[in-house]
């Protein structure tokens, strides 16, 4: 029977402003995201009943783990044979970096190529939607901006290979607590909905990358702070460590910066040795779908 081996990698925000919530109880927002080299590993095989395994033993086993929703739309939409998933994960959970979101594409890619199903990109990018709003996104990797609910997505150029240090407190940060936070804070000061801006350059803003630019921020940020104060102090300390830029990832709880060289990075990371962290590159589209 064939099998496959697929990377699943993990995605930073550069930038992420949450606008108005919609009708559908989501938020409208506009983001750049970006592929890094930190991933999971998938091996996927074709078999007669379908079966899910992981090293993580935090995962859920059922249809609550993304990857395992993938492969039951597959089936179930194209009615081809079940496929048993073998998943090891890196990506820490919860962290804001797409783990979750990310296997559930690469589930989707894979089952599309073991079958040799050759279904359209309009197709897979509903399927994708249909299981998380950032899945779209893994389709298309790389560097690239999305607005709506994440899924309007247009490629950017890549920003080359810049050194990151994630770091990663033990308490996750779940979505929709961070959005729902979000609003609250927003209606409490009587802050108005944010609207797109207009007329921003995020190309010559990610051009400045990693020396930072002012407009690349994270609206979730001031929500996961204030759901978890100590992320805030981890924050400040992240950001004398000499990096050209430091945000939150997603709806957090990872912290990410940017350095200008592997070696500043490396140093940063030696004075963190009391939080789990990990070290990354950005990587391009082709680097992210091989
Ligand atoms: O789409 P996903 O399942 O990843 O979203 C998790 C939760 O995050 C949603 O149920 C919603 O509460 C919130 N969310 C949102 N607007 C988005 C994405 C997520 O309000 N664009």
């Amino acid at each position: 029977m064939e099998r496959m081996l697929v990377r699943s990698f993990a995605k930073i925000n550069w930038m992420l402003r949450v606008l108005g919530r919609r009708e559908d109880g989501y938020h409208d927002l506009e983001t750049i995201f970006q592929s890094i080299s930190l991933h999971d590993d998938l091996l996927i095989e074709e078999s007669d009943a379908p079966a899910f395994s992981t090293d993580d033993r935090s995962l859920p086993l059922d249809d609550r783990n993304l990857a395992v929703r993938a492969a039951q739309v597959m089936v179930d939409e194209f009615r081809v044979n079940p496929v048993t998933i073998r998943l090891t994960k890196r990506i820490p959970v919860g962290g804001g970096l797409g783990g979750g979101s990310s296997n559930a594409a690469a589930v989707l890619l894979a089952v599309n190529k073991l079958y040799s199903l050759d279904i359209s990109s309009r197709r897979l990018r509903a399927i994708a939607l249909s299981l998380g709003s950032d899945v779209p996104f893994f389709l298309e990797a790389g560097t690239a901006h999305a607005s709506g609910r994440g899924e309007v997505l247009t490629a950017l150029p890549f920003v080359g290979r810049i050194p990151l240090l994630l770091v990663i407190p033990e308490a996750p940060v779940s979505t929709a607590a961070a959005f729902t936070q979000l609003d609250l804070l927003r209606n409490r000061a009587g802050v108005p909905e944010t609207v797109a801006a207009a007329g921003v350059s995020w190309l010559s803003s990610l051009e400045r990358l990693p020396a930072g630019d002012s407009s690349l921020t994270n609206d979730l940020e001031a929500a996961a702070f204030s759901l978890m104060p100590p992320l805030k102090l981890l924050f400040d300390r992240l950001q004398t460590q000499g990096a050209g830029w430091c945000h939150m990832t997603g709806s957090g709880s990872t912290l990410v910066a940017a350095f200008a060289s592997t070696e500043e990075r490396d140093a940063a990371r030696d004075s963190f040795g009391d939080v789990r962290t990990a070290i990354a590159e950005t990587i391009s589209r082709e680097q992210a779908l091989e």
